[in-house]
């Protein structure tokens, strides 16, 4: 597996590798969903091919109060499990290798962005956009994977690769998960002992009005009320955002039958953690 940290050497290296390239960017602190990720990369280089992987935690993409200065950093441990999941290739920059001190130039996704994440964390969209693009540009990889527990994130570059002609295939993988139904996250590892044991209300809370969906029963606003003060039971759960809107322009659904994604956004204590759950 080869380490490159320097974005030219990058752009050398990725013109030499076999293809097809396939992409999996990351934050590091890796777990089980980013590596499922990668095994899937790893399937569809289908031996021949180039797996790669991104680790950058992308200052752009932290609003001034978020927890950028203390976002788990574990680069030998991420390269360890990156090679024994068949990583071929890792790019870790540091922010001064991806962002000149005069940058002024940034892309701005105007509609997708505006709700559920982007309305709570302004400009993180346009955060992530830019990195993604920036990957996109120095990896030139042929398919590109994210989880769908970010969804919003996936339909935004989605839309990015859409509307700016990137010419790389995008694929979702379903959200991997604790045995008690906690999405993976690389911010699981801040929640107390008593705040672990209450997270897992978030996927409970959304399968069950995934129920109500596919019944039929109520209305929109009565099932996004309904959740809400479910997460609300939990003594250490604060929700920030639950909604129940359209998946493809994430604006809330019209009518409370599928296709309708449910998300939201809990706080316990300082952790913000996000879940969805995709009624089809
Ligand atoms: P990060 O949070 O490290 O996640 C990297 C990728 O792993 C994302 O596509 C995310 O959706 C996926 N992922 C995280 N937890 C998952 C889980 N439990 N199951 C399945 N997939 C999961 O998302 C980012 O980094 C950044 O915003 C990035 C796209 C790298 C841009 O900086």
């Amino acid at each position: 597996m080869r380490i490159v940290t320097d974005p030219a050497k990058l752009q050398q290296v990725v013109s030499q590798v076999p293809r097809p390239l396939i992409l999996v960017p990351t934050m590091g602190a890796l777990h089980e969903g980013h590596l499922a990720l990668v095994r899937r990369a790893r399937r569809l280089a289908r031996g021949t091919g180039t797996t790669a992987a991104s680790i950058f935690v992308n200052p752009i993409q932290f609003g001034p109060s978020e927890d950028f200065g203390r976002y788990p950093r574990s680069f030998e441990q991420d390269s360890a499990l990156l090679k024994q999941n068949g990583c071929d290739l890792v790019f870790a920059p540091g922010a001064p290798d991806m962002y000149y001190p005069d940058r002024s130039i940034e892309i701005v996704e105007n509609s997708l962005s505006r709700v559920m994440c982007g309305a709570s964390r302004p400009g993180h969209f346009s955060g992530v956009c830019t990195v993604v693009a920036k990957l996109f540009n120095l990896f030139r990889p042929d398919i590109a994977i994210f989880g769908a527990k970010d969804f919003q994130q996936f339909a935004i570059i989605k839309r990015m690769v859409r509307d700016l002609n990137f010419p790389i295939r995008l694929e979702a993988h379903p959200t991997v998960r604790e045995p008690d139904g906690l999405a993976m996250s690389s911010r699981n590892i801040y929640l107390s002992a008593e705040e672990r044991e209450q997270a897992p209300v978030i996927q409970q809370v959304l399968q069950r009005a995934e129920k109500k969906v596919r019944e039929g029963r109520g209305s929109v606003a009565g099932v996004v009320d309904w959740m809400r003060t479910q997460i609300q039971l939990t003594p250490l759960a604060k929700v920030d955002y639950v909604v129940a809107v359209d998946p493809v322009n994430l604006q809330t659904a019209s009518e409370l039958r599928p296709p309708v994604l449910l998300a939201a956004a809990v706080l316990f204590g300082k952790t913000r953690l996000i879940d969805n759950r995709l009624v089809e």
